[in-house]
């Protein structure tokens, strides 16, 4: 393992994932390849820029070509993917980007990874693919996937070629599911950093339903370190949970952020639930604890480090607030919220 591609590198998880491999492994050369969407920002790699084991490409994971010409002058030999479109209410508002870039996308970077003999592929997956779970259980990882939202639908679908590959072509591939990330870096569409900038700027808090779904949010840091850890030593064609196992109700988390500001209680907006709207997600994390892995961080502890990282860093977060996101933001909640 030397020469890794990380898709999606310039979004969220990925620039912290970059950050941790730069940091544990010296030798390493990480190329980052990545199309910027909306999601994916340059800013998010300046902190690289000066490494001389860092590189970016911008690239679709839907272009065979640029995929393939990539691999080829990187000598890629391993691959660890992000990239995706990831939020389900976008999702719900257009599958299709969904489709495109989450399966078809996999589909290319299969093919490539099965063209230039790589050592080994990690596909980064998430817990939405087991659906909803009932109280009672939580979902391991020889669970059917019942997905149940076109951004979840197309994850799975994205597993099923993964491990298709895998059995057909001996693929070494192996996919994680992890839980909500929370930290620095994360697109202000997602609830936790919508939440802590509109409370910043005393906005309502848009909480769909009755808040009581429940969500496992865990740290992106300890995300990525089990992803490190699947990465050296996950088996291929496994599948490997990784969450903190806390579970938390929206409505709990909104309270934790206007106390960790200081602002009012008032601020939280009951609006129209998302549809289809899975109301619990909770995963067994054994298997990748077997590993050695665990989180570092408890919830209250991932919150506080993630709302004091957007309060200092407000000049990452109000030029994205004012951009393409203004549409997404009336589009989504102006009629929620009855104000644009
Ligand atoms: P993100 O939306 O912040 O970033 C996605 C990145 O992928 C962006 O940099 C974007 O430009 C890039 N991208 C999108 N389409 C592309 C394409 N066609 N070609 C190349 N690059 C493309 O996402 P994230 O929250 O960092 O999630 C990263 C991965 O982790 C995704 O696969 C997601 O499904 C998975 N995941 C996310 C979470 C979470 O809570 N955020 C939890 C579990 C799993
Ligand atoms: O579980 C892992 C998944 O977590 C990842 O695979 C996805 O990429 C990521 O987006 C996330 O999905 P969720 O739908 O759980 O995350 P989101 O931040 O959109 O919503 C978290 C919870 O908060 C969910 O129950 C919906 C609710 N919510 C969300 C938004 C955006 C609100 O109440 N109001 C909102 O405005």
């Amino acid at each position: 393992m030397r020469n890794l591609l990380v898709t999606g590198g310039a979004g969220f998880i990925g620039c912290n994932f970059v950050e941790l491999l730069l940091e544990r492994y010296p030798d390493y050369r990480v190329i980052v390849f990545d199309k910027l969407t909306y999601a994916g920002r340059p800013e998010n790699l300046a902190r690289f820029r000066g490494d001389a084991r860092f590189t970016f490409v911008r690239g679709d994971i839907c272009d065979t070509e640029a995929v393939r010409s990539t691999f080829r002058e990187h000598q890629i030999d391993t691959l660890v993917s992000f990239a995706a479109e990831t939020h389900v209410d976008r999702s719900i508002m257009a599958p299709d980007a969904f489709i495109r870039t989450d399966v078809f996308g996999t589909y290319v970077l299969l093919e490539a990874m099965r063209e230039y003999q790589l050592e080994r592929g990690l596909f980064v997956s998430t817990d939405e693919v087991y659906g909803h779970i009932e109280p009672g259980h939580s979902s391991v990882e020889d669970d059917p996937m019942k997905p149940r939202s076109p951004y979840a639908a197309s994850k799975a679908g994205a597993e099923h070629l993964i491990y298709a590959y895998h059995i057909t072509y001996g693929l070494p591939v192996l996919v994680t599911r992890g839980t909500n990330n929370i930290g620095p870096y994360q697109y202000p569409e997602k609830a936790v950093p919508l939440f802590v900038t509109n409370a910043i700027d005393d906005i309502p808090l848009p909480l769909y339903g009755d808040g009581r779904q429940m969500r496992d949010y865990q740290y992106v840091m300890d995300h990525c370190e089990g992803i490190d850890v699947a990465l050296h030593h996950g088996a291929v064609g496994e599948a490997y949970n990784i969450g903190s196992g806390v579970e938390t109700e929206n409505i709990v988390m909104a309270h934790a952020i206007l106390d960790l500001l200081g602002k009012p209680h008032s601020l939280i907006r009951p609006v129209a639930d998302r549809p289809g709207h899975d109301r619990r997600y909770s995963v067994r994390t054994d298997k990748i604890r077997a590993l050695g892995w665990q989180p570092r961080h408890d919830f209250a502890a991932a919150l506080e480090r993630t709302v004091r990282w957007y309060a200092a860093n407000e000049a990452w977060w109000r030029p994205i607030k004012s951009g393409e996101y203004r549409e997404f933001y009336r589009q989504q909640y102006q009629s929620r919220l009855g104000q644009a």
